[in-house]
């Protein structure tokens, strides 16, 4: 269906008048020095780059020695996605298409999208300043691997292990872009105090890259939505060129690449914010039972008493 001229076909066009705008740029400035060609070529759009606005692309890690050390900050998506992505529904419900995070049902069977085992926090938050305006503050939420498992699978990430990401929006007053910056990461199991594996941090970013760009486009098991993205690289100069390895927590070090995603809805599905943006007036069914509620409960209890045990 043809989708009325929305602010998704603006970005879009506005995307495609940076780049080529960029590129005039690059091939008429020759002469200019080296490091403005390179931050011509590195800012890819659809965000604005943090460290232009006191930011940095590094978390703030809670009880590290020494203080200060951080996570990097490895994936954006890109305020050029769909309208859906913009919102908490569409981005969470994204989530949920490459496995990340979960879908809690509550009494009345309503249901809601949350990043860890049973909507709790398990562990310290991170804080980032995104360079806009909202200087440094926690993290909006932590998204687990959930195993294909949508209602206990984040549970076991916290146990045993495996990918996750942090997340913080780019909505403060100097650069409201409504970009959402991700730091990924691979952490090892509760036994191991969830330390990051060797090379933890790209190979987050890479995996959660890998699956997002999937051939065929990605499909929520909540709502039928199938979202496609597509990633570009940023890096050098205004991304990790003054981060070193003594910045970053557990000494592992990266890359330095930022990957952007940007992630469009090649089928609405049930998801309210996609029908809002494409003018369909589907909303999100849920059903659940009462038994299933009961059931979610009594099983809720039970791993927040297993995790208790374990730690
Ligand atoms: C931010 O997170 C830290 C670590 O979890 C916590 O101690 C602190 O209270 C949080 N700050 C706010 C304002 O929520
Ligand atoms: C910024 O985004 C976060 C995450 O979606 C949200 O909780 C917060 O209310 C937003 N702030 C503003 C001013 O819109
Ligand atoms: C998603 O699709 C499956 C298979 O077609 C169907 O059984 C299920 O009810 C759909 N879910 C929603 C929320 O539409
Ligand atoms: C960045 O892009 C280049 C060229 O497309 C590619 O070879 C490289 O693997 C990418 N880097 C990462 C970390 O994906
Ligand atoms: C890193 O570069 C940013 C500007 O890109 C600057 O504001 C910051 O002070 C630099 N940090 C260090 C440690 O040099």
């Amino acid at each position: 269906m043809p989708r009325p001229r929305s602010a998704h076909s603006l970005c879009r066009s506005h995307l495609a008048f940076g780049l080529v705008s960029a590129a005039a740029l690059a091939s008429s400035a020759v002469a200019s020095p080296l490091h403005v060609l390179e931050k011509r070529y590195t800012d890819v759009g659809g965000y604005a780059n943090p460290t232009a606005g006191g930011g940095k692309w590094l978390t703030l890690a809670r009880n590290t020695w020494p203080e200060g050390l951080g996570e990097p900050i490895n994936i954006v998506i890109s305020a050029n996605s769909h309208p859906a992505l913009m919102t908490d529904e569409g981005f969470y419900d994204w989530g949920m298409s490459i496995n990340f995070g979960t879908y809690l049902l509550d009494a009345s069977g309503v249901g809601s999208y949350h990043g860890e085992c049973f909507g709790q926090t398990d562990g310290a938050r991170q804080a980032a300043n995104l360079g806009d305006g909202n200087g440094m503050h926690n993290q909006s939420d932590l998204l687990r691997e959930n195993f294909g498992d949508v209602t206990y699978g984040v549970c076991k990430e916290s146990a045993n292990g495996g990918f996750h990401y942090r997340v913080w929006r780019q909505n403060g007053t100097d650069a409201d872009t409504g970009a959402w910056f991700l730091a990924a990461s691979e952490e090892e199991d509760l036994s191991n105090n969830h330390m990051i594996v060797d090379n933890g941090y790209d190979l987050g970013r890479d995996e959660v890259v890998r699956r997002a760009v999937a051939p065929g486009g990605t499909k929520s098991p909540i709502t039928n939505t199938t979202y496609t993205a597509t990633a570009v690289n940023a890096s050098g100069v205004g991304y990790f060129d003054n981060i070193t390895f003594w910045d970053i927590n557990h000494r592992i070090s990266t890359d330095g690449v930022v990957m952007v995603l940007t992630v469009d809805v090649t089928d609405p599905g049930t998801l309210a914010a996609a029908a809002r943006s494409t003018g369909d007036n589907a909303a999100p069914g849920t059903g659940a039972s009462a038994a299933d509620l009961a059931r979610a409960a009594s099983v809720g209890l039970f791993a927040v008493f297993a995790l208790a045990l374990l730690l």
